[in-house]
């Protein structure tokens, strides 16, 4: 072998253990991929208040004093990565909640949902997750974000499998609910959920609690979103199991718990940015609600 095609060689190994060690690193599928609107989901209501730009690649969700306005997933999904970038409503955005959730939809439901919560022009927005099954929720967790999500596109996830549901913004884990089904507390795995995501007045508790009201001067508020991709189990509305169950990335050992590095990242957002959490709610909860023991940053 000459010189020349040593060094290629190298290269070639090199390149080739970039590709292996990337590809086992738990982060590398929750980066964003830049899927169009119209190929995953599909308007809610108020067609007319989302406008669409450069072939539905970027989308803009608006509120004004007649409606608000959402979209939907068109399948329905048993666990994946579900993801999206969104630019929060700039300026004055108090009273308005924009939302991006999973649920099932039905009387005893499962959801998962990021709602975040707007303010006065300057003030922070409020990044409030909750986690029901089996259509309990009251598991409340709000923290500040340590950017303003008004200025760019910034990424919002769920990783759910079998052994949790994981919150991500950008990368970072911002909550984990682990399946603490062992402790009797119902898991979500047997009931489909499609994506939605919506923005609409809730002035009556959204900033500061109802104090701050829109100003409806301000309208029409504006969000935008790109980056439709959805990485999930795609199963009908009714279906009790994943086809593929056990088989997906997802599934995998590296995404059944966060690793060290991502539990050292969830414990920074915890101690700095953390509003309100329901497992430290004693006046709510005279009895720490059982899922709580494993609601934990390290
Ligand atoms: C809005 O700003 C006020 C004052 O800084 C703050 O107390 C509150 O947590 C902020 N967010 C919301 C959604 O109320």
């Amino acid at each position: 072998m000459d010189m020349a095609s040593t060094g290629t060689w190298t290269v070639c190994v090199g390149v080739l253990l970039f590709l292996a060690i990337s590809g086992s690193m738990a982060v590398a599928p929750l980066k964003p991929v830049h899927v169009p609107f119209h190929r995953n989901y599909m308007p809610t209501w108020a067609f007319d208040h989302i406008n669409y730009f450069n072939g539905g690649n970027e989308i803009q969700l608006k509120l004004d004093k007649y409606t608000g306005t959402g979209f939907q997933s068109k399948g329905s999904y048993l666990f994946g990565h579900f993801s999206m970038q969104i630019k929060m409503v700039p300026g004055d955005s108090a009273g308005t909640v924009t939302a991006f959730y999973l649920s099932s939809n039905n009387a005893e439901h499962d959801e998962i949902d990021f709602e975040f919560l707007g303010n006065r022009t300057g003030q922070p927005y409020i990044l409030q997750t909750n986690v029901f099954t089996g259509g309990k929720g009251n598991r409340e967790h709000r923290i500040y974000l340590w950017f303003d999500p008004t200025k760019d596109y910034h990424s919002y996830s769920v990783l759910w499998n079998m052994y949790m549901i994981a919150f991500f913004v950008d990368d970072i884990p911002i909550r984990v609910f682990k399946n603490s089904k062992d402790l009797g507390i119902k898991f979500p795995f047997d009931q489909p959920m499609k994506i939605y995501s919506s923005l609409w007045n809730a002035d009556d508790w959204a900033t500061r609690g109802g104090l701050e009201k829109t100003d409806w001067s301000k309208a029409p508020f504006i969000a935008a979103y790109k980056s439709f991709h959805i990485d999930g189990c795609q199963a009908s509305v009714d279906a009790k199991f994943c086809a593929t169950q056990g088989m997906k990335w997802w599934d995998k050992k590296e995404f059944q718990d966060l690793d060290a590095y991502q539990y050292r990242r969830l414990s920074w957002v915890r101690s700095k940015y953390t509003i309100y959490n329901y497992c430290t709610d004693r006046v709510r909860f005279a009895t720490m609600p059982a899922e709580c023991k494993r609601d934990r940053d390290a």
